[in-house]
């Protein structure tokens, strides 16, 4: 049974850790959207690793990677995660397996980003800065570069017509040093050299692996909200970050996803601009922050903080097929004596359950609070359902009542350990499915 992991709010729900937590079971990983924007963290005995690119089953021997044909590929982000999980005794190179159809990013991309982010003033999106979007926008405008492009080795080539169109777009966009198209192409003849040994065939690799037998996990990056149809637009990242990216991003069919697991945070987080309805200001936000360490895994922001929205989360049940959920980081709510839940949205004089499809909308609209009590003894730490507090489990009850799907794991605390299996629910029965084999 291969297993989805899908962010179900606005990115950074803690999906490092759950996949960390699931790759025992299964031998390959494969990520299918977004690109070095992504900071997947994770803690292992005390040391801790940060993913931007690398599916997060890396950090487990034996497991193959797979960075399929819809992520975005900066070559430079790439070979310095490997670099630096090699430094720390982790080997990825043998496991590793990226799309020859995934396109790349090239140092222009970013700073098309950034000239695109000033044009746009005060409406400006907030991205990470890594050129995803300008990478993706050179896709479908059908004049991007794959990884199987830098095949062509030769010196007047398909590529070097390909980079030397694209960098005179840069060049007359940008101001200030011209960039000589020939630095690029020497450059990117030089990774190809690194590179080729994992580039191939990613749907094949998948497609033949699943048919005889093996398990994978589908790595979602960034967040339901974040997807570029289902998000919110245009505050969203550049990719399809939803259940049907992974379809796209790596060539396998819709009967290869058996289940989705969505990770959702006890409450809620964003980086970047768009709306936030459940977003708390002032000192209420910043003690959340400060408790949860709410700072960007990829580019240190403060991440903005609210309560839980269940309306987001519902809706990401909605157009993902979630069939359970993982909560995350429920430690962090420990000592509050009341904790609020947003069961709907105030919006023109109503109240509504749906996520608005404008952000205009969604910018007006007020949450509706349902007030739970808090817990005084700790969950953080916790490691069966039972032991946790009579009023954690009222909370998670209410999340499931709210949200409409069972809860099936529960995180309370950063290290691997700090964890509850749900007895008898979906990722139990899917662990006992298989026991673990690597
Ligand atoms: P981009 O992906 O760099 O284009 O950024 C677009 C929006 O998505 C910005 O608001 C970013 O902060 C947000 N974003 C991108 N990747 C992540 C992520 O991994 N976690 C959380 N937010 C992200």
């Amino acid at each position: 049974m291969n297993i989805a992991v899908i962010g179900a709010q606005w990115g950074d729900e803690g999906k490092g850790k759950v996949v960390d937590l699931l790759t025992p079971n299964v031998s390959i990983v494969a990520r299918y959207q977004g690109g070095h924007n992504a900071g997947h963290t994770v803690n292992v005995d005390g040391e801790q690793f940060v993913l931007h690119l690398l599916p997060s089953g890396i950090l487990h021997p034996g497991v193959r990677c797979v960075i399929g044909n819809g992520v975005v590929v900066d070559l430079e982000a790439l070979f310095a995660e490997v670099d630096t999980l090699a430094e720390k005794g982790i080997d990825a190179g043998d496991r590793l397996l990226v799309s020859d159809k995934a396109h790349l990013i090239l140092p222009y991309h970013r700073e098309l980003e950034v000239l695109a982010e000033a044009r746009r003033g005060d409406r400006k999106i907030g991205t990470t800065s890594r050129g995803i979007g300008p990478s993706y926008e050179d896709k479908v405008g059908r004049r991007g570069i794959r990884v199987g492009d830098l095949a062509d080795t030769s010196d007047d080539g398909p590529l070097a017509h390909a980079i030397r169109e694209n960098v005179s777009v840069r060049n007359r966009a940008v101001g200030g040093a011209a960039v000589d198209w020939r630095v690029v192409h020497r450059e990117v003849r030089t990774a190809w050299t690194r590179l080729e040994r994992w580039v191939g065939d990613a749907s094949l690799f998948l497609t033949r692996a699943m048919a005889s037998g093996e398990r994978v996990l589908f790595e979602g990056a960034q967040g339901t909200l974040l997807d570029i149809d289902h998000g919110t637009y245009p505050f969203v990242s550049s990719s399809s970050a939803t259940v049907g990216g992974i379809c796209t991003g790596l060539g396998v069919g819709p009967r290869a996803i058996d289940a989705v697991l969505g990770i959702a945070k006890a409450y809620t987080t964003r980086v970047g601009e768009g709306p936030l309805p459940t977003e708390l200001h002032g000192t209420e936000g910043d003690e959340l922050r400060e408790s949860g360490r709410e700072y960007g895994a990829s580019t240190g922001r403060p991440r903005r903080c609210g309560w839980y929205d269940a309306v987001a989360v519902r809706y990401a049940v909605r157009v993902n097929g979630i069939d359970a959920l993982a909560l995350t980081k429920l430690d962090v709510l420990d000592g509050l004596a009341e904790i609020p839940i947003c069961t709907g949205y105030r919006h023109q004089g109503g109240v509504t359950t749906e996520l608005p499809s404008s952000g205009a909308a969604l910018a007006a609209c007020e949450p509706v609070y349902e007030r739970m009590p808090g817990w005084s003894a700790p969950a953080a730490g916790v490691r069966r359902y039972e032991d946790l507090p009579s009023e954690a489990r009222d909370y998670i009850a209410r999340i499931e009542e709210v949200t409409g799907v069972p809860v099936t794991i529960v995180s309370t605390g950063s290290e691997r350990s700090d964890t509850i299996l749900v007895e008898d629910s979906l990722i139990d029965r899917w662990r006992a499915d298989r026991p673990v084999s690597v």
